[in-house]
């Protein structure tokens, strides 16, 4: 929490919970990256968090851009970065999307299988294109190990189609799961990417970058490693893999970019129990798994929250949202210690929530309104 987001919260008037973002921590958060990985290209994750006032602020630095749809391309176009900073990222695109993203001067796209291929080189030819890879993710507090990706054989074929059919088999791409504690998980995807490569050279092809994703942790509840202990790490597996021949890289944080930028306050609606023997207090929040903190989804991100009476003794909680939906229950697996001191109406404010928030919450789910950001 920053003087500036505490000021602002003391002078904010009106209701409801929101977001406050501090753009001097996302430009903190660039320089780091910037300066732990100095030859890799950053590519920010816009899904992460998308405020114009975020994309204006990196894009001036110098930022690059990893998209996942055409309204993403268009708010980094706004900014003025041009179409060569942008990837269309997603594995899963209508035909139409792509055609449009080529009109506006986008020329890199990420596949994961041949299908995929087929549609880029109809309707964007002659673009970039990289195949994704199956990474298992272990050790990742949000995986994202099924969904997107093909197995690294796979990866080397879908690439060759990419090559007979026009495009620019440019290279491979990984993410190694959101919330990466574990700096050497990188290892195992680069030396399959290394395979590839040097098996697409015997071929007749030549790769030339590999997308080495996001992962790079914020800080929630969890202590975790600096990010110039990831540059090392990272740089450490290219040696080891790659020798004296690192291909061009590139990185796409989206987490460890502008979670620690962000905090919502929040305000306790009810607290009450299910029985007059019962023990466990349940603490009912005007925020929840609808207008915010879908992340909390099988309780997988844990955010630190700070009430005013911290300090006070604590008992656990089950911790809910307001609305009228029985999963939107925030913590109960493995309940939250919250002060017994906490009463209907006070304050809470929940920590680390940059990203995935404001984005994720719904249009109107019960009438709640969709969470409130504020950039400043
Ligand atoms: C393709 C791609 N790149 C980057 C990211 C950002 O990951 P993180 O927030 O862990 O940095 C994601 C997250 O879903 C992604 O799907």
């Amino acid at each position: 929490m920053t003087d500036r987001i505490r000021d602002f919260l003391r002078s904010r008037r009106d209701d409801g919970p929101c977001m406050v973002l501090d753009l001097d921590v996302v430009r903190d958060n660039y320089a780091s990256f910037a300066k732990a990985l100095p030859d890799t290209r950053v590519f920010y994750a816009v899904k992460a968090n998308p405020a114009p006032e975020v994309l204006d602020l990196l894009a001036r630095m110098g930022s690059c851009f990893d998209t996942a749809s055409v309204v993403e391309i268009e708010q980094v176009l706004a900014t003025g970065a041009s179409p060569d900073r942008i990837s269309f990222g997603n594995t899963i695109k209508k035909e139409r999307d792509i055609a449009r993203a080529f009109q506006l001067g986008i020329r890199l796209f990420a596949v994961d299988c041949e299908a995929e291929v087929e549609k880029i080189a109809r309707v964007a030819p002659g673009s970039k294109v990289f195949c994704r890879m199956l990474c298992d993710g272990a050790g990742a507090e949000w995986p994202l190990s099924r969904k997107f990706g093909c197995v690294p054989e796979m990866a080397g074929r879908v690439l060759e189609q990419a090559h007979r059919l026009g495009l620019v088999a440019y290279g491979l791409s990984f993410h190694v799961g959101s919330q990466q504690r574990n700096p050497l998980m990188w290892d195992g995807a680069l030396r399959s990417a290394s395979t590839i490569f040097k098996d697409l050279a015997e071929r007749g092809i030549t790769l030339q970058m590999v997308n080495l994703g996001g992962g790079f942790p914020t800080k929630y509840l969890k202590d975790v490693p600096a990010v110039k202990a990831y540059g090392q790490a990272i740089f450490r597996s290219l040696r080891k893999h790659f020798g004296n021949r690192i291909p061009e890289t590139i990185i796409e944080p989206g987490r460890g970019m502008v979670g620690n930028a962000g905090v919502i306050e929040a305000e306790v609606v009810l607290i009450s129990k299910k029985s007059e023997a019962d023990t466990m207090r349940w603490v009912y929040l005007d925020i929840g798994k609808f207008n915010g903190l879908a992340e909390t989804m099988d309780e997988m991100i844990r955010y630190p929250i700070r009430t005013e009476f911290d300090g006070d003794a604590t008992e656990p909680c089950v911790l809910a949202g307001p609305t009228c939906d029985s999963v939107d229950v925030l913590y109960e697996k493995d309940p939250y210690e919250l002060p017994l001191s906490l009463e209907i109406g006070s304050k809470v404010l929940i920590e680390g929530t940059g990203a995935y928030t404001t984005t994720y919450s719904a249009v109107g789910f019960n009438g709640f309104p969709p969470l409130r950001s504020y950039v400043i």
